[in-house]
């Protein structure tokens, strides 16, 4: 009897160091993110009822709304111009190759047809499913899908106020009613609905789960969520999925990505000192991810692509951003920057598919971006400034077996030698020298391929 008991004691102790992850569903990672980081490039849809108000998605907490007030919003969904075709055939055209859309965002409203709550799109006067339909015409345009879920719900009426971001944070009645909210209801309110979308939408490759912060007072975290629960039944429901960094699970390893966003990493993303695979999210236009009428801070065509090019030269992914209209249209400055990315990756995408940072020996040569594709041992040099005549390659002397221009396919000649009335001057070490047209290909960012030996 002791025996059983202590058994059982051990076995519980286990359990509770090591609760994070079911061995059972866990796939092997490097194998489920093959296609992901082959990708490199996906494109994020937020939309909801923030469209309507258009100045922000956080809105209703920026302008401390009650839910009443934000509730009105719902009345007025209709979004007689929505074709989720077009959007599918503008990401594919751009050559986005994955979607992520937000299912729900913090403001707690559904853009898909949830049992357990009334709050969503189907109850609205446009009364269709818009996630249900995006899926299909995403899909059918052989786009992979995933789900953004805001874990932070203001609308839920277990959801603590007595926090520093919740729209009423600073209204008394409302933090008064803290004492009555349930906890354990909310908890199962978060995994029914991941439960929903991961059951009722066919196979879903990427959770965007947002977001924990533990780190401020009042704040929540993966106790506030029950993440490692969470986690487990994600990974039990759709096994391949991948799932980003956000519900507070680093140090129990639940999660494949780290998820920077809005900023340039200087590196490679790293945990715990190890490079890590990870996905930076950014805008267009400022600051504002829904749909924002009065923003006009848009990069240009030209930041847009240098963006994907970096991203991909650090080893990472990029997922740009589009906050379509209450009626329903992706804005035309958008659908500019992503049409002006189809050129350029017509001719470019060997330089982003497959492609990652350079081995380290290779250095950046003076105002370029290198990428490297492993399978076809190729190293790409986007040349940001076009220089005059010579490109100067360091580590690359004796290394290359052909160059071209990518856009065109034309040679360019591999020189080792000095330069005309420098001969008498000793290579300083063992750098490549390519001569290049004096005019700049007429492309956004050209490329120099280098087929290595
Ligand atoms: C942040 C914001 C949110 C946005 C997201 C995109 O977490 O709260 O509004 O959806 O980042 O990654």
């Amino acid at each position: 009897m002791k025996k059983i008991v202590y058994t059982l004691l051990l076995c519980l102790f286990t359990w509770q160091i090591f609760p994070q992850t079911n061995s059972e569903t866990k796939v092997d990672s490097k194998e489920h993110m093959e296609w992901w980081t082959q990708s490199r490039f996906g494109m994020f849809i937020h939309w909801g009822l923030y469209a309507l108000p258009a100045r922000h998605e956080w809105v209703m907490s920026n302008e401390k709304m009650s839910k009443k007030t934000y509730e009105k919003y719902a009345q007025y969904f209709d979004p007689d111009l929505y074709n989720p075709t077009e959007w599918a055939k503008l990401a594919k055209k751009a050559g986005m190759k994955y979607v992520v859309f937000t299912a729900k965002h913090h403001d707690g409203f559904c853009l898909y047809d949830s049992k357990f709550t009334d709050y969503k799109v189907t109850n609205t006067p446009y009364g269709k499913d818009v996630m249900k339909e995006l899926i299909d015409a995403f899909r059918a345009e052989g786009i992979r899908i995933g789900l953004y879920y805001s874990l932070i719900d203001w609308h839920h009426p277990d959801f603590i106020v007595k926090d520093p971001i919740h729209p009423e944070r600073n209204n008394e009645r409302e933090l008064a009613k803290d004492k009555e909210r349930n906890l354990k209801r909310f908890q199962k309110y978060l995994k029914n609905q991941l439960t929903e979308i991961l059951t009722n939408y066919g196979q879903i490759d990427i959770l965007f789960a947002d977001f924990s912060y533990p780190q401020r007072e009042n704040g929540k975290g993966k106790a506030y969520w029950n993440s490692e629960d969470l986690y487990n039944q994600i990974r039990k429901l759709q096994p391949q999925i991948i799932v980003n960094d956000r519900l507070d699970l680093r140090e129990e390893g639940g999660w494949d990505f780290m998820t920077p966003e809005q900023f340039m990493p200087k590196e490679w993303v790293t945990y715990n000192g190890k490079k890590v695979p990870w996905e930076t999210c950014q805008t267009f236009s400022g600051y504002s991810w829904g749909y924002h009428r009065d923003d006009r801070l848009w990069k240009s065509t030209e930041q847009t692509i240098v963006m994907l090019i970096e991203t991909v030269s650090k080893g990472g992914n990029l997922l740009l951003n589009v906050g379509p209209t209450a009626r329903g249209i992706i804005q035309k400055e958008a659908v500019e920057r992503l049409e002006a990315t189809h050129e350029w990756m017509k001719y470019h995408s060997r330089s982003i598919y497959g492609c990652t940072a350079a081995p380290e020996q290779f250095e950046k040569p003076d105002n370029c971006l290198l990428t490297y594709n492993p399978k076809t041992n190729r190293l790409y040099v986007h040349v940001l400034e076009w220089p005059f005549k010579t490109i100067y390659l360091p580590g690359l002397a004796g290394k290359v077996a052909y160059a071209q221009i990518l856009n065109d396919g034309s040679e360019l000649k591999l020189k080792s030698k000095k330069g005309a009335w420098l001969d008498n001057v000793e290579d300083d070490d063992n750098g490549l020298k390519i001569t290049i047209p004096v005019t700049k290909p007429d492309v956004e960012i050209p490329v120099i391929e280098l087929f290595l030996k």
